[in-house]
């Protein structure tokens, strides 16, 4: 499958960093729609969990929506400011401005077709747009008190770079909240780069099988979506990027090789 292949490739770190760039290009540039925000594999909240309520035009994307604000109430944002780091297409920045009242709100993203999406679509008091690299943020230090990173950490060359430049522009007590996924055995990395950041993990999550009932809730929807509005050529890769039912995303967290989890951190 060409999905598994890939995903085995950006086990280094040469092959993200060359990669995933222009696949985050070409998304934000042959789907210019803006009714496709997000570009997460959401979340479902568990028995026990309040459901968001939400205005009528976020309902069709509740389910990453409720990725970001599940992560996003494990901290206080309001008046606060926050810098979103891997944006994508800004359906999350721009939900948390709106519901969430900081007092700025930064998306950054690698991507500049993603950067100029956001830019065009999506327009708050808050809100602002900067293209920039996770590895390299383009910010003084202490210039922020939470950083929230949903679903890109997984393409960076070097996560504890980025842990580094988080830890720089946080001020003093100042938050990460981060959620992605990896293959089960480079999930121990991942924690390792979290507790040697120089910040102290509060929180840590496995929310795996919510983020599988999201996929298997919302498959009816994205394929109807990726039919009507990707190019026929695209299709196949559309699935898989998006993660259908079936899909090699979908299948490894099923049978949990690959884990989803989120974490709080302080600085
Ligand atoms: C799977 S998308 C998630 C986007 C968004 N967080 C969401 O949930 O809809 C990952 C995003 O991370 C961005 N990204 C990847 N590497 C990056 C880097 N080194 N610096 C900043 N952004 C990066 C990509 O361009 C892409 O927009």
């Amino acid at each position: 499958m060409i999905g598994s292949v890939f995903l085995q490739l950006t086990r280094h770190s040469g092959f993200r960093r060359m990669a995933w760039k222009p696949i985050y290009e070409l998304l934000a540039t042959v789907l210019p729609l803006r009714n496709w925000r997000f570009m997460n594999y959401g979340y479902s909240p568990g028995p026990h969990e309040a459901p968001v309520i939400l205005k009528p035009e976020d309902e069709e994307e509740r389910l990453p929506l409720q990725l970001y604000h599940y992560l996003a109430t494990r901290g206080d944002m309001n008046g606060k400011d926050v810098l979103e780091v891997g944006c994508g297409r800004g359906g999350g920045s721009y939900y948390m401005a709106r519901y969430l009242a900081p007092r700025s709100l930064t998306g950054l993203d690698l991507a500049e077709a993603a950067i100029a999406f956001c830019r065009k679509h999506w327009k708050h008091p808050s809100l602002r747009y900067v293209r920039g690299n996770a590895e390299d943020l383009p910010f003084p230090d202490q210039s922020f008190d939470v950083v929230i990173n949903v679903e890109s950490s997984h393409a960076y060359g070097s996560f504890p770079q980025f842990l580094s430049e988080v830890k720089r522009v946080l001020r003093p007590e100042g938050i990460l909240l981060i959620t992605d996924m990896r293959l089960e055995g480079d999930l121990p990395v991942m924690q390792e780069a979290l507790h040697q950041s120089g910040m102290k993990v509060v929180e840590e999550e496995d929310i795996t099988h919510l983020v599988v009932k999201a996929i298997e809730e919302g498959d009816k929807r994205k394929r109807v979506r990726i039919r009507k509005l990707v190019p026929w050529w695209l299709t196949g890769f559309f699935h898989e990027f998006a993660g259908v039912k079936g899909s090699a995303i979908h299948l490894h967290m099923k049978d949990r090789r690959r884990l989803y989890y989120r974490w709080k951190l302080i600085a």
